[in-house]
């Protein structure tokens, strides 16, 4: 199968050119000046005048299928890597969880079931830590040799994932020796459980108090403790979903000692405040995640952490839950699950916002949505750019095209979207995946199942 796109403006994280792409079978073949007279016969030809073609997006943060707050979160691998495909995402990276008591293979074993015959794109996994002794720490070894290098743990959600420091940095001197990658969630847990147990018994239960009880100076303290402890086991960690300026300013600061921490942040910390939980009725629900949204101003030292450097990647952390699985929560906020949709809309809120609004350029988006977590996560140069011989998971993406977002239109499954109403700029208009073209417009022309896992690289050590 041969597709030839022609007449676009090729978009990696470092070029802007205009020429034809040739993909031939899963891969692109050849890029160049008008590859028609060069291509021989084509199947089929993509007209991308005016348009940009860029890699495919990659979330490296998500939660598919995920149980979590007493229930299950709504997109599964095929819902949610569809969606992801619409909004020109074409590869995730979701957790798979150890179960307590249990080993990581084991939870590697449950999240292959969940995502096999059923993921739409490519998608590889991070692996959730909970508890760690001698067989862990060799696990972790293993994991690292099957392409699973990276691993998340939490300072936070006591009795759940909250793990302690010791684990932490036994972990981090794992990874530093194995090529591993320590990611952390970095909110104080133990504190804000006191921060919520006194709220709850003063009678303030509204969705409001979810982000009064967990203060950004919260963020800011676990983020400079792991960055320590990093520091001290010298690894390098990975921050995610970075939501406040004290966070950010952590990481600043840790990288002109020069520590190795990379941090990314989500739409939702860029696009929404705490202004959002103040909506009608218990629609401030549909806003608590962790950590929570912060207050109006916040988002600009975000952009200008992504404008910076200081942050490497936008992610989504998409844990959709429906309005009646928030109602878990219903006079008592501490029960609403935790997490909000993000996968389709990512791609089209950091062109409007970043590209559009003048706070950073082409090459910057193309890094932020794609590049840097295909380097930092091991799956570059076969993902993450437009190059000879790299999957040809590719975006035609027009920078100018329109979207109303809503729930009555989006493709994610989940009843309600954090943006509704809002018009976007800049949205794919073809989206390839491994060489099949997916999505043309508003119609989905791939396949169930046909995501492959990736086996991802060790870090270069
Ligand atoms: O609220 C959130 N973020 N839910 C998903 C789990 C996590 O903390 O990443
Ligand atoms: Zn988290
Ligand atoms: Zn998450």
């Amino acid at each position: 199968m041969k597709t030839l796109i022609k007449n676009g403006t090729v978009a990696t994280a470092s070029d802007l050119y205009k020429a034809d792409v040739l993909i031939e079978g899963e891969k692109v073949a050849l890029i160049g000046q008008d590859l028609a007279s060069r291509a021989g016969a084509v199947d089929r030809t993509v007209d991308a005048t005016g348009k940009l073609v860029m890699p495919g997006g990659i979330d490296p943060h998500t939660h598919l299928d995920m149980p979590f707050g007493g229930t299950y979160s709504s997109d599964d691998f095929e819902t949610g890597t569809r969606a992801a495909a619409f909004g020109g995402t074409t590869c995730v990276i979701d957790f798979a969880i150890q179960p307590s008591g249990g080993s990581l293979r084991a939870g590697l074993d449950d999240w292959h079931k969940k995502a096999e015959g059923k993921a739409c794109t490519d998608y590889g996994f991070h692996m959730i830590v909970r508890e760690l002794g001698p067989e862990t720490l060799a696990e972790m070894d293993a994991l690292v040799k099957d392409g699973v290098p990276s691993f998340k743990v939490f300072t936070a959600y006591p009795g759940v994932f909250l793990v302690d420091d010791g684990l932490i940095f036994k972990a981090l001197q794992r990874s530093r020796d194995n090529g591993g990658l320590i990611a952390v969630h970095c909110e104080n847990g133990p504190v804000i459980d006191i921060l919520v147990q006194q709220a709850i018994a003063r009678g303030d239960t509204s969705p409001r108090w979810h982000a009064l009880t967990r203060p950004p100076r919260l963020e800011g303290e676990a983020t400079g403790r792991v960055i320590a402890l990093a520091e001290v086991a010298g690894a390098p960690i990975y921050i995610v979903h970075v939501s406040a300026a004290e966070a950010l300013a952590e990481i600043r600061r840790a990288k002109e000692r020069g520590v190795g921490v990379t941090g990314e942040t989500c739409p939702q910390y860029l696009c929404l405040s705490t202004e959002n939980y103040e909506e009608p009725g218990f629609d401030g629900a549909k806003y608590v995640m962790s950590p929570p949204l912060r207050e109006k101003g916040n988002e600009q030292a975000l952009w200008a952490g992504l404008k910076l450097g200081d942050l490497s990647t936008v992610a989504t952390d998409h844990c959709p839950f429906t309005l009646k699985e928030k109602e878990l929560g219903k006079g008592n906020f501490a029960k609403i699950p935790n997490g909000a949709p993000g996968l389709e809309m990512r791609m089209s809120l950091v062109w409007d916002g970043g590209v559009k609004a003048g706070r950073f350029d082409v090459n910057r988006f193309v890094e932020v949505t794609s590049t840097a977590a295909a380097k930092t996560f091991g799956l570059y140069p076969k993902k993450g750019t437009v190059a000879p011989g790299s999957d040809a998971d590719l975006v035609v993406f027009d920078p100018d095209k329109e979207i109303r977002w809503s729930a009555k239109s989006h493709h994610m499954r989940v009843d309600y979207n954090p943006y509704e109403g809002r018009v976007t700029r800049g949205a794919p208009t073809h989206v390839f995946s491994r060489g099949q073209l997916v999505v043309e417009n508003d119609k989905w022309l791939g396949k169930t199942g046909a995501g492959r896992f990736q086996k991802r690289a060790a870090r270069q050590r």
